[in-house]
């Protein structure tokens, strides 16, 4: 469950809304279809999507235009988009319940978004970090797009007027210039409390899964070593592999947490433990401590096919069934359209459109 629900205030009326019916707001969140789903992607993402479902009115969107910003192959971006939405589904997402859909089939987030590229300063988005990283040093033949981005998630948030949303530590700051959004249109177009100051929804341990072959670096889909990520659809066999192979020290488990932190490959595997087992890491460290590395990893083998098994076959099972998928998605776009449609129109007035 989330650690921390960053001050919610009481007098916020977007939050009132849904506190009259129970709930603690909506949730929107989004994940690219852009290869393969990791641990990683389970622990820090998906995972919690379903665990919010009690609290909060939720749409998960497979952000299939965001994956664009970079060049996707068209053969591929279908099959890519159902195993995001298998994802959701497998890790116990209720698409009747809630929302899930894909972003290009809603076309009110796009046109959101060209209103926020208008109300965004080129100040504002030459800080993204995310930006400088994936253009690196190529920046004069990367995509608009990519640029655009955070101004296109601020859409995909706000045309949903979503009180919150589930970040990792890699997205606060498109989060940041979402509530900057918001706020700068709210004030240009003298709409006070039109469009929320979304909150972010911050998860506690391992929602940074490390590489199981250095410690030091992310886990993702783009290493060229699949040792380095347990696939969440990869079998038992797969798993056990993976854990066996991953990389240790020469010393037997750390004592402490201190300890642990100068020992990131230790230290990885025990957050992903503690993860799995929904532990706090000093209980799993205190556990384990002084232990061989052979004995922990049997046990975190067992733990980890035992949570992922049945989550990677459902998404296998899925996938085989497309056509369930599409159902689930076009059923969810035109419930979130009868949501996002009314939003839009008001937009539209606010900032002086003409009716049709
Ligand atoms: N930018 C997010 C990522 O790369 C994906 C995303 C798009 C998203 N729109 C969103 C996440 C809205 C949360 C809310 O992971």
């Amino acid at each position: 469950m989330p650690d921390v629900t960053a001050g919610a205030a009481a007098s916020n009326p977007h939050i009132a809304r849904y506190q009259a019916r129970g709930l603690k707001g909506r949730i929107l969140s989004g994940v690219q279809p852009t290869g393969n789903l990791h641990l990683g992607n389970y622990l820090g993402a998906i995972r919690n999507f379903a665990r919010l479902q009690s609290d909060y009115e939720c749409l998960y969107c497979v952000v299939d235009m965001h994956a664009i910003t970079v060049w996707q192959d068209p053969a591929q971006l279908g099959s890519q988009t159902r195993e995001i939405a298998s994802a959701f589904l497998a890790a116990g997402v209720d698409g009747r319940k809630h929302i899930i859909f894909n972003q290009s089939m809603v076309p009110e987030h796009a046109q959101l978004a060209w209103i926020f590229n208008c109300v965004a300063r080129l100040g504002w988005m030459n800080r993204m970090t995310q930006f400088k990283e994936k253009a690196g040093k190529d920046r004069e033949n990367v995509s608009l797009g990519l640029y655009a981005y955070p101004a296109l998630m601020a859409a995909d948030i706000l045309i949903y007027k979503a009180t919150h949303v589930p970040v990792g530590e890699d997205q606060k700051q498109h989060l940041e210039l979402t509530r900057d959004i918001a706020i700068k249109f709210n004030n240009d177009y003298a709409a006070p409390d039109f469009f929320p100051v979304t909150e972010p929804l911050i998860f506690g341990a391992a929602t940074r899964v490390m590489s199981l072959r250095d410690g030091t670096k992310k886990m993702s889909k783009s290493d060229p070593s699949d040792f380095s990520r347990i696939n969440l659809t990869d079998d038992a066999d797969a798993i056990a592999g993976k854990i066996r192979r991953a990389k240790t020290d020469p010393h037997p488990m750390p004592e402490t947490a201190s300890e642990a932190e100068k020992r990131p490959d230790a230290d990885n595997l025990l957050g992903i433990y503690a993860a799995l087992a929904d532990m706090e890491k000093d209980a799993v460290i205190f556990e384990f401590a002084g232990k061989q590395f052979s004995e922990f990893k049997s046990a975190l083998t067992e733990l980890a096919v035992d949570k992922l098994g049945p989550v990677g076959a459902e998404m296998q099972r899925l996938m085989k069934d497309p056509g369930h998928v599409d159902t689930v998605l076009k059923d969810g776009a035109q419930r979130a359209r009868a949501i996002a449609a009314p939003i839009l129109e008001e937009v539209y007035r606010t900032v002086g459109f003409l009716k049709p």
